[in-house]
């Protein structure tokens, strides 16, 4: 039905992950608690941003070597794995999370860990993430996309609004100037992968030449990323049996799905909550 099947710790709304844990609500209490330490470089999206592909453009870059990642990404999510999970994955550490820092570790910024923070149009964030919960069987939702926008908008889905996420986000980056911020958007990406993909390297204050760059660029093409990360996911957690986290990949396809109605009053809601904000969007 119209349901989605969440957890709700504290007020907060997270994605249940039975398989991996059990008693995630302690589990996801205790997270302010973990080390964060200062090599670990930290993915930071709001959901169907493009946490995916930043986080595998991002692993090969710091491994320095285009070989695929043999792991989902989900295996270095914060709030999707245990302590020991987390302890236990292999630094220098790519971490991702979909997370507001309020409920991050609370050594984080003191640790200058540096952090990718990764932005997409709210209009395909809304799509993608309507056919995320339509195909993942812990969501056990069913519900119509007439519904979903004012769903979205609202906020009624796991991590909560995008507004507010983005809004908290754009205010620790105005908060803390001197931090190692470091913000991209998905559609830049897909405009010039080879040009940002240089830019995040030196960022990350690596110096990667040239032709590891058009490799990372290519292995991490859409297409590319779906036959072989597709394999990778547990199909069982996926209605049908098809993971379907590689869904579509592209700029604009909100206009397939939205009315004329459903963007206009999308873009009220938008031009009210965004009015203090400096973030921008390309919507095509
Ligand atoms: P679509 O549903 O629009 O296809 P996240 O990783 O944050 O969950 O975001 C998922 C979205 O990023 C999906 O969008 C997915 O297809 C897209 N995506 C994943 N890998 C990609 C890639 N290599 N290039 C472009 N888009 C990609």
């Amino acid at each position: 039905g119209e349901t989605i099947r969440v957890l709700n710790v504290d007020g907060f709304n997270t994605p249940t992950f039975d398989e991996v844990m059990k008693n995630q609500e302690d589990v996801f209490r205790s997270i302010t608690d973990w080390l964060i330490k200062p090599d670990d470089v930290f993915i930071c999206a709001y959901p169907k941003a493009g946490t995916h592909w930043l986080w595998e453009v991002t692993s090969m870059l710091v491994n320095q070597s285009a070989d695929r990642v043999k792991l989902i990404k989900e295996t270095s999510m914060l709030e999707g794995v245990t302590k020991e999970m987390f302890d236990n994955v292999v630094s220098p550490r790519v971490l991702n999370t979909h997370l507001p820092l309020r409920l991050m570790p609370k050594n984080f910024l003191k640790q200058n860990a540096k952090i990718v923070f990764v932005q997409r149009n709210p209009k395909d964030i809304c799509v993608s993430f309507y056919n995320h919960h339509k195909k993942i069987c812990e969501y056990a939702y069913d519900g119509k996309w007439e519904n979903y926008v004012e769903r979205f908008l609202k906020g009624l889905v796991d991590y909560g609004s995008w507004f507010e996420y983005t809004l908290e986000w754009e205010k620790v980056f105005n908060d803390n100037p001197d931090y190692p911020f470091y913000i991209m958007s998905y559609e830049d990406m897909k405009t010039d992968s080879m040009g940002e993909i240089t830019k995040l390297s030196k960022f990350l204050g690596l110096k990667t030449d040239d032709k590891l760059i058009e490799e990372i660029a290519d292995k991490c093409e859409f297409s590319k990323m779906k036959k072989e990360k597709d394999p990778l996911e547990d199909a069982a957690g996926w209605k049908d049996g098809q993971p379907g986290m590689y869904r579509k990949g592209q700029i604009g396809d909100w206009k397939n799905w939205f009315t004329v109605a459903q963007s206009e009053r999308f873009d009220s809601i938008f031009e009210e909550k965004m009015k203090n904000s400096k973030f921008t969007y390309r919507y095509s």
